[in-house]
């Protein structure tokens, strides 16, 4: 087959994908997948025909993101510039390690990172775009050893008295940043939150006294801005001056939550991120920029240079000249993707307004999806919100909860109708719902709700699943 004639075949299933589909997935456990799937690989190649049945197969199997259906994870639906960018990325194919093997790469990342130091209040900062929130709490943290043992870079790290404190209802990625750093999962201690989810400012300080009687260094503290379940922000100005009076790095994990920094409406719920020291902020979580889109700032460059720093033993790549240029020098990656192109796209595609208005479109959905659940007397909400999770379960009396919304959270997924994620509020099993799909409308939160009530009635009365 010709080039030619493969890239349109390409583009037509690219098409059809965009049309959308009647469901979210078509559901097969992975056993009989595991069966049916042609997965050999073959010892004389196939051919491009071969691809575009591939393409196919995979395409068939996978999560329709875009579909209305979609709200399990914070992110969904299809950017169609970020999408070009993407594949435009992938085209040229370049890496961002130096300005001379990706120059315009380079000057739209550092373009990027600008604004949203700027967005921040880091007006002297700088940044890399990461492999994710993952790894933007990691390096907030590895820059936070830094500064607690800075001489650690040259003779190792002993991690066992240091101590970071998040939230009870951070995000996992921090103790596996422990994890990696040397700090053990004991030493991240984990703050009691208030009844709406948000770091109790007096148990941090509670908290840091405790380790400091113990002996113990408390170095880092991580707060969330927008947390993964309920979407709650820690109260960053508290957590700022906590952190400055005893001399302990601030970073603020707002992968989720980032963006309401767009909005006049929400902003105020990071107010004090100024303060910080560090931030990681996802843009394809809420901005539906395609994964994987994510950056880590911070206020003092030189920290992110000195621990990114490789003794200069890397001549074959970085030269002199370019020094200041070059975005290996403050990465942790060497070969890295180009995931900035798809963010300055969209970017210049929607511009701060557009990006506002998609937020607060998605926050007013959430609150309209309160609403329906509010009043209909078989759905409680199971927390306050003030972002686009929306935490809730069906309820009848005498009846083990846990089990229904779980059993409920099966049948919807397995119709293949509906994907919301299924978490634990304390002791509650929960459905969790979050709108960051530009395919989710009035209309369709509506017919969920009906759904999850007819499933629930439909369990009540011991009708058993059709899947
Ligand atoms: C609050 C928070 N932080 C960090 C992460 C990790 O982000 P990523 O999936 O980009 O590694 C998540 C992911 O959901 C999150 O909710």
């Amino acid at each position: 087959m010709e080039t030619d004639e493969f890239l349109k075949l390409v583009l037509s299933r690219v098409r059809s994908h965009l049309d959308g589909s009647d469901k979210v997935v078509d559901f097969i456990p992975q056993s009989s997948l595991r069966r049916t799937a042609d997965l050999s690989l073959p010892l004389e190649g196939l051919g491009l025909e071969n691809v575009i049945s591939d393409i196919d197969q995979y395409l068939r199997y996978s999560v329709r993101t875009n579909h209305p259906g979609f709200m399990n994870p914070l992110w969904g639906g299809l950017n169609i510039a970020a999408f070009a960018g993407e594949i435009i990325a992938n085209l040229s194919n370049n890496s961002m390690y130096t300005y001379e093997l990706s120059p315009f790469g380079t000057l739209t990342e550092q373009a990027l990172i600008k604004r949203m130091c700027e967005m921040v209040g880091f007006s002297e900062g700088n940044g890399t775009l990461t492999t994710g929130g993952s790894n933007g709490n990691m390096i907030g943290m590895m820059c936070a050893r830094y500064q607690a043992d800075p001489l650690g870079q040259q003779r190792g790290f002993d991690g066992a008295k240091h101590v970071c404190y998040v939230s009870a209802e951070s995000h996992y990625s921090v103790l596996m940043a422990a994890n990696v750093l040397g700090i053990g999962f004991e030493n991240v201690i984990k703050v009691t939150c208030d009844k709406d989810g948000r770091m109790r400012s007096d148990k941090l300080s509670e908290e840091i006294n405790r380790s400091k009687n113990n002996g113990q260094i408390p170095f880092c503290v991580v707060a969330t801005a927008g947390t993964t379940v309920r979407g709650s922000f820690d109260p960053l100005k508290e957590i700022a001056e906590i952190c400055s009076t005893n001399d302990i790095w601030f970073h603020v994990d707002a992968a989720w939550g980032g963006s309401c920094m767009f909005s006049s409406k929400y902003r105020s719920l990071m107010d004090g991120v100024e303060l910080a020291d560090s931030v990681c902020w996802d843009a394809h979580k809420m901005m539906g920029v395609p994964l994987i889109c994510s950056t880590f700032l911070i206020k003092r460059p030189e920290i992110l240079r000195t621990i990114c720093s490789h003794g200069d033993v890397a001549h074959y790549l970085f030269h002199g000249e370019t020094e200041d240029v070059d975005l290996g020098r403050i990465s942790l990656q060497c070969g890295r993707r180009n995931d900035a192109l798809k963010l300055f796209l969209s970017w210049r595609e929607k511009g701060d307004a557009g990006w506002a208005r998609m937020i607060e479109h998605y926050v007013e959905l959430a609150d309209y999806l309160q609403t329906l659940i509010e009043s209909n007397s078989k759905l409680q909400m199971m927390s306050s919100r003030v972002w686009s999770n929306v935490c809730f379960r069906y309820t009848i009396e005498d009846i083990n909860h846990n089990d229904l919304n779980s059993q409920i959270r099966e049948r919807l997924v397995k119709s293949g109708n509906y994907m919301v994620s299924k978490s634990n509020i304390h002791d509650d099993v929960i459905l969790r719902p979050v709108i960051a799909n530009p395919a989710v409308t009035r209309e369709s939160l509506e017919q969920f709700v009906l759904e999850v009530v007819r499933i629930g009635d439909e369990i009540v009365r011991g009708i058993p699943s059709d899947y």
